[in-house]
């Protein structure tokens, strides 16, 4: 028997597109990624966070010259907001990445999927969708509604 999946998004040609609060994450994703350590692949990638009580948070790609001892941008964000804010929703996440030398060529930047697994495990755990933007620093943009959408047969707790 053969099945199909589908997955919602939405594509904004420019970022101009965006409501206000999303206009803001942009600059707060695109402001985090310019403070991000990535010497080794010269790859800047920096993620904003907006919680429930309107709060903002960002974080950044953190690498290490033992190269798997480094972090990607969205786990260093969500792991330090698990850490203090334990009960905090996490409503979006705003991703920005792309070559130190930035070329208008270069396309948004999913999150890769370790990160789309540690996103998941939040989206689980509050119960509630977080939307996520991705996006160059072209200014084009991509949203999934919610985690779930990027990563069909996730695997949960309900495994265990
Ligand atoms: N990177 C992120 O920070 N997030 C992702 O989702 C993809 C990759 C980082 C990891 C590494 O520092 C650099 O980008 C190149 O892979």
């Amino acid at each position: 028997m053969k099945k199909e999946t589908q997955i919602r998004y939405e594509y904004f040609r420019n970022s101009s597109e965006l409501n206000d609060i999303e206009k803001k994450l942009f600059e707060k994703a695109k402001e985090a990624r310019e403070k991000a350590y990535a010497p080794y692949s010269n790859f800047l990638v920096g993620c904003s966070v907006l919680l429930e009580n309107g709060e903002i948070y960002s974080g950044n790609n953190q690498e290490n010259a033992a190269y798997p001892s480094g972090l990607c941008a969205e786990r260093t964000a969500l792991f330090w907001i698990a850490a203090n804010f334990p009960e905090a929703k996490i409503e979006k996440i705003f991703v920005v990445g792309g070559p130190r030398e930035f070329h208008e060529k270069n396309p948004p930047i999913p999150p890769c999927g370790a990160c789309r697994q540690s996103l998941m495990e939040y989206e689980t755990k509050q119960q509630e969708n977080i939307g996520l933007y991705f996006s160059s620093m072209n200014e084009e943009v991509v949203k999934v509604h919610a985690i779930k959408d990027l990563l069909p047969f996730y695997f949960d707790a309900t495994f265990l």
